[in-house]
C-alpha cells in the first residue's frame, strides 16, 4: 500500500490566505448568464429575474470575488450597450463565442446579483477592440460618486452610489491569437501601462491585473511575462495566470495536473521577481490565477464550436462539461496547488461558475444542481481561513508520461489562529490503490480532535446529472484515528479528502 507522511505544524507558514483566492468567474458565454443565473420566467426567479435557487448554491459554494464580463467576450464588448433602459439596449453579435448578446443583463443587473450572492465585482476592461479612453469611461461611470456626465448617467440609470469596483483586469488573454485585438507582448505591455497609469490618475488605490499567458503551453510563455512586466511593473499589482486541464486519455498524468500548476506558478513568480530584480525594485508582483479549472476544450474545439454567418444563437449550450469524480479529485488538487502558493497567489477565479465549465448546472424551468467539483471548492472555501501551512510532505511516488515522477499524495493545510483549528486537504492520485497517510499532530499539543470527509467513487466516471443530481457527494471518512498525536487515515484510490483538526478548548 502506498504511504505518505505529513506534519501539521502551524509555524511552517506559507502565508496568509487571501479570501480572493476563492473567487470565480461569470462570462457572457453560453448559458452562464441567460438561462443560468438569469431566467425571469423560472419559478424561483426574484423580482430582477435572477434564479434564487442558483443564488443559494453560489452562497453555499462560498465565492469571494467574481470576474466579469469576460473572458474572450470582453475583447469585443462595448460596456455602454449594457447600461440604461433595457428596452433601448442594442442586440449585438458576440464574435468570441459566435452568439447573440441581448445586453438584457449588464453592469447594474450583475451588481444586484452580486449583492444577492454576497460577492465582490472584479471587472475586466476591453483592450481588444477598444483602449484607454473607453476603460477610463467605464471606470468613471462605475466609481465616481457624482458630478461628471458619466457619473450622473449612472445615477440616472438607477445606481446612486458608485459601484466602487476595486479590482480591474486590463483586458483578457492578449497573448492568444484567438483573442480579438491580440497583440505582441511589447504592444500589449505599452497599452496596459498607459491604461493603468490613466486609471491610477483617477484612483491610485485601484488594484490592477495585467494579462499574463493564457497557458503555460503558449509558445510565448515566460517571455510574455518578462516583456509585459517590463512595461507595467510599477503600474500593476497582479499578473494573471490561466490554466485548464483535461483527461486526454492518460489518467495517470491527468491526476498529476497539480504538478503542472505548481510549476506554472513558480515560473511566473520567478519571472516576475527577475523583472523586479533587474529594476532594483522592492515591490513584489502578486499572481491572480483568474482562470483555472478542468475543461474538455478538445471537445469544444472539435464538436461544439459554433460557425456560420447566419448562425448566432442566443444562450447556446456551450462548454457544458459534466464533471466526473476523477475531475473533482484533480480539481481538488488544483486548489491544493493554489494554497501551497498562497504567499504569491492572492487572487484566483474558478472559471466558471454556472453552466459553463461550472460547479453549478441549471435546467431552464427546472432544477439547479451541484457538479462533483462543487464539493472540494465549497469545503476548502469554508475551512481554509487564516494561514496556509506547509505540511512537509513525504510520499510514495508514481510515474507519469507527462510530468515524470510525481508524489502519489499531495497535501496542504490551513490554520486559523483565532479558532485554534485548521484543516488538511489531500488527494490520493493512485488509480487503483488505497493509500495510508499518517499525520504528525504533536505540535498541536495533546488535546486534539479530527474528523474527515472524502470524495471518491468506485466508478471513476461517476457524475451528477439532471436525472441523478446527488449521485456523487463527499462522505465521512471513518478510517481516521488519532493515537499519541499521530492521525492515521486511509484514502481510497482517486480521492480528495478534507481533515478538520481542532484543539479542544480549555485543555
Ligand atoms: O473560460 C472560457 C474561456 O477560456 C475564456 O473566455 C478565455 O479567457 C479562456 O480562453
Amino acid at each position: 500500500m502506498p504511504h505518505a507522511h505529513l506534519t501539521l505544524n502551524p509555524r511552517t507558514s506559507i502565508g496568509a490566505i487571501d479570501r480572493r483566492l476563492f473567487g470565480s468567474f461569470i462570462e457572457h458565454l453560453g448559458r452562464a448568464v441567460y438561462d443560468g443565473i438569469y431566467e425571469p420566467g423560472h419559478p424561483t426567479a426574484d423580482e430582477n429575474g435572477f434564479r434564487t435557487d442558483v443564488i443559494e448554491l453560489v452562497r453555499e459554494l462560498g465565492v469571494s470575488t467574481i470576474r466579469y464580463p469576460g473572458g474572450n467576450f470582453v475583447s469585443g464588448f462595448r460596456w455602454e450597450d449594457s447600461v440604461g433602459p433595457v428596452e433601448q439596449r442594442p442586440t449585438r453579435l458576440d464574435l468570441a463565442w459566435h452568439s447573440t448578446e441581448s445586453n438584457e443583463v449588464g453592469l447594474h443587473e450583475f451588481q444586484s446579483w452580486l449583492d444577492a450572492v454576497g460577492s465582490d465585482l472584479m471587472l475586466a476592461v476591453n483592450l481588444g477592440t477598444r483602449g484607454t479612453a473607453e476603460a477610463l469611461d467605464l471606470l468613471e461611470y462605475a466609481n465616481l460618486a457624482r458630478g461628471s456626465a458619466l457619473a450622473e448617467q449612472r445615477r440616472e440609470n438607477g445606481q446612486d452610489a458608485p459601484f466602487d469596483v476595486r479590482m480591474w483586469c486590463l483586458g483578457n488573454e492578449m497573448d492568444g491569437p484567438w483573442q480579438i485585438g491580440h497583440r505582441s507582448a511589447d504592444d500589449y505591455g505599452k497599452l496596459a501601462s498607459q491604461t493603468a497609469k490613466a486609471m491610477h490618475a483617477f484612483d491610485p488605490d485601484l488594484q490592477l491585473v495585467v494579462c499574463g499567458s493564457s497557458s503555460s503551453t503558449m509558445p510565448t510563455f515566460g517571455e510574455w511575462e518578462r516583456v509585459v512586466l517590463g512595461h507595467t511593473y510599477d503600474d500593476v499589482d497582479f499578473i494573471s495566470c490561466h490554466a485548464y486541464y483535461e483527461d486526454l486519455g492518460d489518467r495517470a498524468s491527468f491526476l498529476a495536473s497539480g504538478v503542472d500548476m505548481d510549476r506554472f506558478i513558480e515560473q511566473v513568480v520567478a519571472t516576475a521577481d527577475h523583472v523586479g530584480a533587474v529594476r532594483g525594485s522592492s515591490k513584489r508582483i502578486q499572481l491572480s490565477f483568474d482562470e483555472w479549472n478542468i475543461w474538455y476544450n478538445t471537445r469544444f474545439e472539435n464538436v461544439d464550436k459554433i460557425a456560420g454567418v447566419d448562425n448566432w444563437p442566443t444562450a447556446p449550450r456551450l462548454l457544458e462539461d459534466v464533471y466526473t469524480v476523477t475531475d473533482a479529485v484533480v480539481f481538488g488538487s488544483l486548489m491544493i496547488s493554489l494554497l501551497k502558493h498562497a504567499d504569491r497567489v492572492t487572487s484566483a477565479s474558478l472559471a466558471q461558475l454556472v453552466n459553463v465549465i461550472a460547479p453549478i448546472m441549471t435546467e431552464p424551468g427546472g432544477p439547479a444542481w451541484r457538479q462533483t467539483t462543487f464539493f472540494p471548492f465549497a469545503a476548502t472555501s469554508a475551512s481554509a481561513v487564516g494561514r496556509a501551512v506547509d505540511v512537509q510532505l513525504e510520499s510514495h511516488s508514481y510515474e507519469t508520461a507527462r510530468y515524470g515522477t510525481v508524489p502519489v499524495v499531495d497535501a496542504v493545510a490551513a490554520w486559523n489562529d483565532e479558532t485554534d483549528s485548521g484543516a488538511v486537504y489531500l488527494v490520493n492520485r493512485s488509480e487503483n490503490e488505497v493509500t495510508e497517510v499518517t499525520i504528525d499532530l504533536t505540535h498541536l499539543g495533546d488535546a486534539v480532535s479530527v474528523s474527515a470527509q472524502t470524495l471518491s467513487d468506485p466508478d471513476l466516471n461517476a457524475a451528477n446529472t439532471l436525472t441523478d443530481p446527488d449521485r456523487v457527494r463527499p462522505t465521512a471518512n471513518r478510517t481516521v484515528v488519532l493515537s499519541a498525536g499521530i492521525a492515521t487515515i486511509t484514502l481510497p484510490a482517486v480521492s480528495w479528502t478534507e481533515i478538520r483538526v481542532s484543539t479542544l478548548p480549555g485543555e
